[in-house]
Parts: structure tokens; sequence; C-alpha cells
């Protein structure tokens, strides 16, 4: 797993039983996604009518999105056990086995990272969720044979930041592939107010707000600026999350108004700075920053293009005029500026 020192990394683990007590269990508790969730409604009521388990779905998106939430939702609106693994730790076919092997009827098996998946793990993975089979080689040389396997029908949910990293046929077999888009305005709202509550920490509206607009769109990361701005709130106010209280929490740990944090702001920076605006690859840019290149991959550029501060070129990447004029730069057009 790749880590970074980023202080809202999304990915990042300390607060992670907070989040999981405020993770919303069923479909109605879950804020925003509209289209995702009237989608799932349909696909769960359709299997539950048949009294069958429900069909391959895949997830993907930036971090903090709610797949892993969305996974766990299946499971509890089909009534259904659900496990947890991920690509990277599922090293070997026989793990793999091992765990299909123990999965019940209608079972839900989340396996985040699917785009971390090893190959030979991958093959067992295809007639497994499709024939619900699982293809044994018994002995070795020329007295192998395969035997067939049955399993129970269950429930694969992926999960993936990294769509394009799926192989064709492992995405063939999914049967709903939805996309997680960063939570608008009121959304993002709604997903504090939900989470001061829960909290029973006090935030009147325009504090709420205040961390709402600067969460990037990312509930993850909206419940992180939560807990930083109640700690703020605590020791330097009243314990109440005022609009200005949040303000100022939220300009200490380097939040600006839009919710780019240090990380996001050095990589426009080197762009403008060093590489005149760009285009300069993303590897370039990951070194002269000493950061991740799956973080800025992940987690800096969805957010950037998102907000038209970024253009993916062929060449590399480019600063766009928004970005200059949001970090206090004068913007020259490519052209004039071979005049000067
Ligand atoms: N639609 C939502 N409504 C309310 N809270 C949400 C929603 N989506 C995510 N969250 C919260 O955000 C946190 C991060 O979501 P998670 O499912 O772990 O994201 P991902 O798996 O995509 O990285 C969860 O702990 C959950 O409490
Ligand atoms: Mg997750």
């Amino acid at each position: 797993m790749t880590k970074s020192s980023r202080p809202l990394d999304p990915e990042s683990k300390p607060d992670d039983r907070v989040d999981n007590a405020l993770r919303p269990e069923k479909l109605n508790d879950l804020i925003g996604q509209d289209q995702v969730k009237e989608n799932l409604s349909i696909l769960i009521a359709a299997a539950r009518k048949r009294g069958e388990a429900l069909d391959h779905v895949l997830f993907y998106g930036p971090p903090g999105l709610g797949k892993t939430t969305l996974a766990h939702v299946l499971a509890n609106e089909m009534e259904v056990n659900v496990k947890v693994t991920a690509g990277p730790v599922i090293e070997r076919a026989g793990d793999l086995a091992a765990i299909l092997t123990n999965l019940r009827a209608g079972d839900v098996l989340f396996i985040d990272e699917v785009h971390r998946l090893g190959r030979a793990v991958e093959e067992v993975l295809y007639p497994a969720m499709e024939d619900f089979a699982l293809d044994i080689v018994i002995g070795k040389g020329p007295s192998a044979r395969s035997i067939r396997l049955k399993l129970p029908r269950f429930t694969i949910v992926g999960a993936t930041t990294r769509l394009a990293l799926v192989t064709a046929p492992l995405r063939a077999r999914f049967g709903a592939v939805y996309r997680l888009d960063y939570y608008d305005l009121p959304a993002m709202q709604a997903i504090v107010t939900r989470a001061a509550s829960m909290l029973k920490v006090q935030a009147e509206t325009e504090g709420v707000t205040e961390m709402a607009r600067r969460a990037r769109g990312t509930p993850r990361v909206a419940l992180r600026l939560l807990r930083r701005v109640r700690d703020f709130a605590q020791v330097r106010a009243d314990g109440v999350i005022t609009k200005n209280v949040a303000r100022e929490a939220l300009d200490l740990l380097q939040v600006d108004p839009l919710g780019l944090d240090d990380v996001d702001r050095r990589v426009l920076k080197t762009i403008i700075e060093k590489y005149n605006g760009g285009p300069v690859g993303l590897n370039t840019i990951a070194a002269s920053i000493s950061e991740e290149q799956d973080t800025i991959m992940d987690v800096v550029e969805p957010y950037l293009l998102q907000l038209g501060f970024l253009d993916r070129t062929p060449q590399g990447r480019v600063a766009t005029k928004s970005a200059y004029e949001h970090l206090g730069y004068t913007y020259i057009e490519q052209g004039q500026a071979r005049l000067l």
C-alpha cells in the first residue's frame, strides 16, 4: 500500500473507528449519489424478488466517496454476510479458493483495490464469478487432473480508484458498474450535519457550510475536517463551531476556501513556477515535490481536474488560467509568452 505524509489523505487510517461508526447502514441513510442509489435499489429489489444473490457490482471513483460503505449497505439490504478483503492481500490462487469455499449462498465478498489482484488469482476468479465454480488441479505432471468444485451463488462487490487498471475480462464479469462522483454542496452540508449530530458536536449552519465547502466533495475529508475543527472549537473557543471558528481552524489547517490543501498547491505551484505552466509529466511533478505518484493520481489530480485547474494533454499536465488566478499568479498566454 502506498502511504504519504499528506494530512488530508483520504486513505490514511488514524480515525477509522469514528468513520466506521458514522458509516450509513441502509440505502436510505446514504446522502447524495442519487443516481447510483436509484440503480442499486432496483438491483436489490429485483434480486430479492427472484430470491437470488445480487449480481456482481463494481464501484469506482476517487478515495473517500463511499465505495466501502456501499458494499456494506448492499449486504445489509440483502440481509447477508459480508466478507472483506483486498486485491493485494490475496497473494495466491489458493488464498482466493479458501475464501470462496467459505462463502455461504448470497454472501457478499467485498474486494477492495480490485485492480491489484494478481494474474493467477484473477484466473480463478473468472469461472467463480461466471459459473460459481472452482477448478482445482490435483496432482502434478502427466497424472495431474482438474476437478470442478461447485460454489454457492455469492456476490462479488469490487472497488477501485483506477478503473483503467481493471483488466477487461474482470470488468466484463461485473453485471453492474457504477462511478462515484464528488458530492455537491447540499449533500456535503447534509453529511457534515449528520456527522456533527452523531458526534454530539454543536455546529451552526454557517460553520457546517464552511466545512462542507472545503471538503473537496469527499465525505471522508469532511469527517476529518469536522474532527479537527471540533478540536479547535474546544481548545480555542467555547466548543461551538461557528462560521468564524470553522474559518480560523481551516485556515490553520491550510485548507483554502476551495478545499485545496498544501499538497494540491505544491503540485500547481511546481507546474507553474518550475515548468512554466506545463506540459510536464506526472512522474516529474511527483519527484519535484517528493510525493507518491499514486497519491497525486488518485487524490490530487481528480479534484484539480474537476475544478478546471488542471488539463491533461498527451505531453503532460498543464495548469490552467483559473489555477494561476486562484493562486495569485499572472497568467500569460502561451503565444504571448514567446513574444515577451
Ligand atoms: N453517501 C454518504 N453519506 C454519508 N456518509 C458517507 C457517504 N459516503 C461515505 N460516507 C462516509 O465517508 C467515509 C468514507 O467512505 P468510504 O466508503 O470508506 O469511501 P471509499 O471506500 O470510497 O474510500 C465513511 O466512513 C462514511 O462514514
Ligand atoms: Mg474504501
